[in-house]
């Protein structure tokens, strides 16, 4: 064994580097970049407040390259911020994957945190049955290995109006922070803050260069390492609708050719896809913007002599374009804006009421007029501009301050590389409904993928940038396990994935334990999904009971949960025998219902106590034969 590394105490006071200045670290965990935002929001409005504090803002990923480095660099910090992103079935964020999964289970214990003040900021959403837990967790066990809690952690709420939250956290950090690394002799620090809205320096160029203009960010074929800053071009091959002609919704199986990308997947990952607004939405934003669709642009966060611009909330820039694909590919215009939107748009009104009435919505005092008018009424940032025709931002402040950057909508991918090496599939439900003010909402991806040309049409087919995100949501590695896979709607994308492996495996002479399908549709006629190759898997013995609820055929609702009921012999005895149970669709009803039958199922057949069913649960969670793939 190796000696240990002695590891030199830390300073109890604030470190101070070179010329006395103080150290301040902001970590994030990020998905969308929110958390990132929110770290760099923090860091220099601190920076504007203290002369003699450094803030540093850094990715959890980019800290430390293993666990020693984790335990060597924290030790040493002695002022530190987590913001920290809970998803899905209360999972970390990719980039705090590595540091949440060492830091709960493998990291170190005692006392060794000692020197470190701290405060946590959790971004989640309330609807979500792990609200926030990693930022609870992070916070708790910070304390727990000696860490000083400056302020209470902050449960961000994205139900809600998270903006809000993170200020009042804000607000009682201050004066914590004003005792840690206020100068004695620092008048300034009682004055106001007012955050400049950030703005990119724009350029525009009279001929735009047509091979950078359509290429984009986009990696030439054969690049190997692609992830959400480096996708991978693919085309659409096949494009088909699941649902029959008598369903009035609509839901798409799409096939993504990878072939000669070199990206690669395994079944039950994720596909992250970056997909385009729809031309009508891009050109009411031109309309509102006033500029003409052509305009060639660029965006840069330096200054002309290369030295970077103040604010350092500025997304890395898109490559140039036209106006056209920059609203197209990098602008979310369909979210409702957030607060500091409407200050950006306020300070760019030539008339003074509407600046004044958007100046209110964003302050304290318009609080609940923001809450009503703007959240609960799902008003979209083009529908926010269309009622204040005075704002006309320029680029520069649009792309910074007010469109956020549309992001990678997810998808659980639909096949095995086994059955499907070269393509990937993704199976998507059409998002299509009213906002309460009578807008209809077309999601953005999926009504992108619904309207996709494929290759089997046309050979100027649609394409999209793609990149994988690896998920533990697998197949037991011993085929003979039995399993139980929940997954009604588009819940089944991922189980197809595990079928099509199945047949994989026992066409290669594995041999199959039993597997359970239970499925929830409609109707049979409407959106009984895949019925035909779910019937041959049927057939083949790669599933050995296939239970459907079908929610609108009879007087009352099946749903997969009573189908659970029904078959509880079944689950508890596959389960004893050490099986595995999947779960797979939407997290806020089906499968927090599912969890509290499976809980009732453990109760009543192994005949336990409600805290010894639940234990039973968690500890089918924590061993991985409880998995969840939740949205
Ligand atoms: P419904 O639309 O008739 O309510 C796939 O979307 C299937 O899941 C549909 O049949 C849908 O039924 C059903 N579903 C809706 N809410 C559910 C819940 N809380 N639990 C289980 N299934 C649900």
């Amino acid at each position: 064994e190796p000696p240990k590394l002695v590891v030199p105490k830390a300073v109890s006071e604030p470190e101070e580097v070179d010329d006395g200045m103080k150290k301040v670290t902001i970590f994030f965990g990020t998905q969308t970049g929110t958390a990132e935002g929110f770290a760099k929001e923090l860091a220099q409005e601190g920076k504007a407040r203290y002369d003699k504090a450094i803030f540093k803002v850094i990715d959890l990923d980019d800290y430390a390259a293993d666990d020693d480095e984790y335990v060597q660099k924290l030790k040493k910090e002695s002022l530190a911020f987590f913001f920290l992103a809970t998803y899905g079935d209360g999972e970390p964020t990719d980039n705090a994957a590595r540091f949440y999964k060492w830091f709960t289970e493998g990291g170190e214990r005692g006392n060794w945190l000692k020197n470190l003040n701290y405060g946590v900021f959790g971004l989640g959403n309330r609807q979500y049955e792990h609200f926030n837990k990693i930022a609870k967790v992070v916070d708790d066990l910070v304390a727990e290995q000696g860490g000083k809690r400056l302020v209470p952690v902050g449960l961000g709420d994205d139900d809600q109006c998270i903006e809000d939250d993170f200020a009042a956290w804000r607000e009682l950090l201050w004066p914590e922070l004003d005792q840690l690394l206020r100068d004695e002799d620092d008048a300034t620090a009682n004055t106001p803050y007012t955050a400049a809205v950030p703005e990119y320096r724009v350029v525009y160029h009279d001929r735009p260069d047509v091979s950078i203009l359509e290429n984009g960010t986009i990696h030439a074929k054969g690049h190997t390492v692609y992830d959400a800053q480096h996708p991978c071009r693919a085309i659409v091959a096949v494009k088909k609708e699941l649902h029959t002609t008598a369903s009035d919704r609509s839901c798409t199986h799409l096939e993504f050719d990878i072939s000669g990308t070199g990206l690669a997947y395994d079944t039950g990952d994720h596909v992250g896809v970056f997909c385009e607004n729809l031309i009508e939405t891009v050109m009411e934003a031109e309309r509102l913007l006033n500029l003409p669709a052509d305009t060639y642009f660029s965006i840069h966060t330096d200054k002309e002599d290369g030295t970077p611009l103040s604010g350092s909330s500025l997304l890395p820039p898109f490559p140039p374009c036209t106006l056209r694909t920059a609203l197209a590919r990098y602008a979310d215009l369909l979210s409702s804006p957030k607060k500091s939107a409407l200050i950006a748009l306020a300070d760019h009104a030539s008339d003074p009421s509407e600046a004044g009435r958007l100046r209110h919505l964003a302050s304290p005092a318009g609080k609940d007029e923001y809450a009503q008018w703007v959240v609960a009424s799902q008003r979209s940032l083009l529908e926010v501009m269309a009622e204040f025709p005075s704002a006309k931002p320029s680029l520069g402040v649009f792309f910074a301050a007010i469109a956020p950057r549309l992001q990678p909508r997810y998808y659980s991918i639909s096949s095995s590389p086994k059955i499907a090496p070269s393509r990937i599939h993704v199976t998507c439900a059409l998002v299509y409904e009213k906002t309460p003010i009578g807008r209809i909402h077309k999601g953005i991806c999926s009504t992108w993928m619904t309207n996709a040309l494929s290759l089997e049409e046309s050979i100027d087919c649609s394409w999209a940038p793609i990149f994988v995100r690896q998920s533990n949501f697998k197949l037991p590695t011993d085929p003979k396990v039995p399993i139980i896979m929940v997954g009604p709607g588009t819940g089944l994308a991922p189980f197809r994935g595990f079928l099509q492996e199945r047949l994989a495996l026992m066409e290669s002479g594995a041999e199959l334990g039993p597997a359970v399908l239970f499925f929830g549709c409609r109707n049979r006629k409407m959106d009984f999904i895949y019925e035909e190759e779910l019937n041959k898997y049927i057939d083949a013995g790669v599933i050995s009971e296939l239970v459907i609820a079908f929610s609108r055929e009879g007087p009352t609702k099946e749903y997969v949960q009573h189908k659970m009921t029904e078959k509880a012999s079944d689950i508890w005895n596959m389960i004893s025998e050490g099986g595995y149970l999947y779960v797979c669709g939407d997290a806020k009803g089906m499968a927090r219902d599912v969890h509290r039958t499976l809980h009732t199922i453990m109760q009543e057949k192994g005949s336990l106590d409600t805290s010894k069913a639940e234990s039973m649960v968690k500890n089918l969670q924590t061993t991985g034969r409880y998995l969840r793939d939740v949205w």
